[in-house]
């Protein structure tokens, strides 16, 4: 069994950043990215607190926008419009999720989609299923086939199976696997909370993707011998013997598929690590895009 980590291959994501990002440099631009959190959850605080952290590590402009839980709508469409208006900012991301008085879908309408580095505008996932590759996929579902592509797994022909069908990641990696590109060209089956059978399904993968955030939901049992799991799940459960009384997990069985697996992403360690590395590419492609020196 090979074991996918996310660290060496986001490695490899941040050396083309670096390298893309001197050469904006030499050209007098600067990437920024805005990232904006409203209310307190902890979990969305952490996150929000890395993506600073990568920001100020690649030497990237960063704003982190906090707002309070009670923000209103009005509020929040005001700080997008604001971000959407500012030269130095050429990524804006909206922490999810967002408290239950908000419509998440009028605030990501909201921003502009050459600013949408979390590619969950209507345009940029129109672009994807398009296969224009002038707009943003979204972070985590490009760091799955990322990591798919820098481990030398095919994926031409493939039969995946994606258990889940959020927008942010199972709907996406469909669009994204099922496309034209590099990573793509696999016969893709989408599973969801009705699928009937899902076993049965789930055996048939070469490539399966568990996205459901059910902790250890994937087992053995689902697993065709010799296949690839991709565990894009990040739970947080409870475990006495750990020294926070919690630890995180993801949504496959590691023990018990790891035996049977050709190869499998850790959680963590895994696929979040890419999530990160794929905001900052998107980033400094949209201030390479904007300065007319893409690709
Ligand atoms: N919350 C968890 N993952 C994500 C992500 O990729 N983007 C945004 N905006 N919020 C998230």
């Amino acid at each position: 069994m090979k074991l996918i980590e996310g660290k060496p291959i986001a490695e490899i994501v941040y050396a083309e950043c670096l390298q893309s990002f001197e050469k904006l440099k030499a050209a007098g631009h600067l990437p920024g990215l805005a990232v904006v959190l409203v209310g307190e959850d902890p979990a969305s605080q952490a996150y929000v607190g890395s993506k600073e952290r990568k920001c100020q590590e690649l030497g990237m402009h960063s704003v982190k926008i906090e707002k309070p839980a009670d923000t209103t709508q009005e509020e929040l469409h005001a700080v997008i419009d604001e971000l959407n208006a500012d030269e130095a900012i050429h990524g804006i991301l909206v922490q999810l999720p967002l408290p239950d008085h908000l419509d998440e879908d009028q605030v990501i309408l909201r921003i502009d989609p050459a600013k949408d580095v979390d590619g969950l505008h209507p345009v940029n996932i129109g672009k994807l299923a398009m296969d224009d590759p002038t707009g943003f996929a979204p972070c985590t579902p490009s760091g799955c086939q990322r990591m798919l592509i820098e481990s030398g797994i095919e994926t031409s022909g493939k039969d995946v199976v994606i258990v889940g069908r959020s927008l942010l990641v199972g709907k996406s990696l469909a669009l994204l696997m099922m496309g034209k590109r590099k990573g793509g060209n696999a016969t893709v089956t989408v599973a969801h909370s009705r699928t009937k059978n899902l076993a049965e399904l789930t055996r048939r993968a070469d490539i399966l993707v568990a996205a459901i955030g059910i902790p250890h939901f994937i087992g053995k049992e689902h697993v065709k011998p010799g296949a690839v799991v991709i565990d894009v799940g990040i739970n947080r459960i409870d475990d006495p013997t750990a020294k926070k009384g919690s630890r995180l997990v993801g949504d496959v069985d590691f023990d018990a598929v790891a035996e049977t697996c050709e190869a499998i992403t850790p959680v963590p360690g895994g696929v979040g690590r890419m999530t990160i590395a794929m905001l900052m590419a998107n980033t400094i492609r949209a201030c390479e895009l904007r300065a007319g020196l893409a690709d």
